[in-house]
């Protein structure tokens, strides 16, 4: 999205945006492991972290430097050379392989807009959930059906919507299949209770105009749904979610 359009939607009072939301929980989440893992003895970096759902680029990348070990999962393998920021890349299918990773491995699990993708949900979280240390964190930034433009855009027959898909999208490989099983607060408040996960906290954001940013049709449309519902939390487009594997607090 170009810095103009940016810059109206801050005019507009339209932030923090989803990003600003899903670095700041980063932020929080990357420190506490760091104090945890001090807490053990290990010198830094040592912390250990999972993108999950990775595509063709990571939140995480910016704190390369406060990261020990970087791995990236997705069901689809990047281009070489693509993710530079890794230091391991696998092809898994997060609701379906559950040895991926060995238990309590990692000290901060993203999963970054694939929440609406997944046919399993619950089987995604509990493998995320495996694999977390106790202690350690989840960060997810997802769509919320809640919002009535994003219920109808998941809600269409899947021909008229991967027409529409382009549109909103830079190119027809980030056109991923949406399925929505757990889009809404309180499906995603249980499923990660279910899960096993504490201290979950999710916010909203109006962020349709940014992730429809690209063409100025779609960004006025985007602006006047992040508008329609700007006093309304529960029905915000999108949802940053923060949640804990109980454990020792650092
Ligand atoms: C909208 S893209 C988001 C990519 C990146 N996380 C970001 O924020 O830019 C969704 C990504 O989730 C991946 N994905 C969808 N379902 C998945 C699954 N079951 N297991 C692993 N990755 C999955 C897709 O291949 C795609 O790369």
């Amino acid at each position: 999205m170009s810095n103009r359009r940016e810059a109206t939607l801050r005019r507009l009072g339209l932030e923090p945006s989803a990003g600003d939301l899903v670095r700041a929980a980063l932020g929080g989440a990357l420190a506490r492991a760091e104090a945890a893992r001090m807490a053990q003895g290990a010198a830094p970096p040592a912390v250990v972290v999972l993108d999950a759902g990775c595509g063709r680029s990571s939140a995480l990348a910016r704190h390369r430097a406060r990261i020990g070990r970087f791995v990236g999962v997705d069901v689809h393998e990047p281009a070489p050379g693509a993710l530079p920021y890794l230091d391991e890349f696998a092809t898994v299918d997060l609701c379906t392989v559950s040895d991926a990773f060995a238990p309590a491995t990692f000290d901060v699990v993203l999963s970054s807009f694939t929440v609406e993708h997944f046919a399993d949900p619950d089987a995604a979280f509990a493998n995320l959930a495996r694999w977390l240390r106790p202690g350690g964190s989840l960060v997810l930034a997802t769509v919320n059906r809640r919002h009535p433009f994003v219920a109808a855009y998941l809600g269409m027959p899947d021909a008229l919507r991967r027409r529409i898909q382009p549109l909103v999208k830079a190119s027809a490989a980030d056109a991923h299949p949406l399925v929505g099983a757990c889009n809404r607060p309180a499906e995603l408040r249980d499923a990660l209770t279910r899960a096993g996960y504490d201290e979950i906290r999710i916010e909203s954001v109006g962020h349709l105009a940014r992730a429809w940013g690209r063409r100025r049709p779609t960004f006025a449309l985007g602006l006047v749904g992040d508008l329609l519902t700007r006093g309304i939390p529960t029905r915000r487009s999108t949802l940053v979610v923060t949640a804990r594997i109980p454990g020792p607090a650092a």
